[in-house]
């Protein structure tokens, strides 16, 4: 089996939808091995989205991520990172397919919702950012 790591995103905590988003994947057959809810600093969301410094929303995108508590936990389930991806739904909820967790949920582009690993090497690291090997319970 496979883990990925989810973030429950600051819009979705704000609104209280954290038991709905997490139901949407535990009825999709992903288990949460691993749990727990953080205030990220700038410097922190800085370092998570590394890989997008480059773009022009970098600074929007970082300072949203740090203005109230996530939910960050992993995954895992048979091709649980793709099966993530396919709960999530498109990363504009305008794209999102019906009954995702962003077209239902999300707010905007930014404001979506939900982030979700995008390969297993993403996976690996943004578990390991997050997480020891003590804290992942299958
Ligand atoms: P993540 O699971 O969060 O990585 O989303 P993704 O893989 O579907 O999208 P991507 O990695 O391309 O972008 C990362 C995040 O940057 C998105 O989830 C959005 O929160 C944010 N983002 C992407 N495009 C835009 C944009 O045009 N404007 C703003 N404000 N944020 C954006
Ligand atoms: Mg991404």
């Amino acid at each position: 089996t496979e883990r990925t790591l989810s973030i429950i995103k600051p819009d979705a905590t704000r609104r209280n939808l954290t038991g709905k988003i997490n139901a949407k994947f535990e009825d999709a057959g992903l288990r949460i091995v691993a749990q727990k809810r953080i205030q990220l600093t700038i410097a922190q969301a800085q370092q998570f989205y590394a890989v997008h410094s480059e773009r022009p929303f970098f600074g929007e995108l970082t300072e949203f991520m740090a203005s109230a508590p996530v939910v960050v936990q992993v995954l895992e389930g048979e091709g649980a990172i793709a099966k993530n991806r396919e709960v999530m739904g498109a990363t504009n909820p305008a794209d999102a397919a019906a009954g995702t967790i962003r077209a239902e949920f999300a707010e905007s582009v930014g404001e979506n919702s939900v982030h979700g690993s995008d390969a297993p090497e993403t996976a690996r690291e943004e578990i390991a950012f997050f997480f020891s090997g003590l804290e992942l319970v299958g």
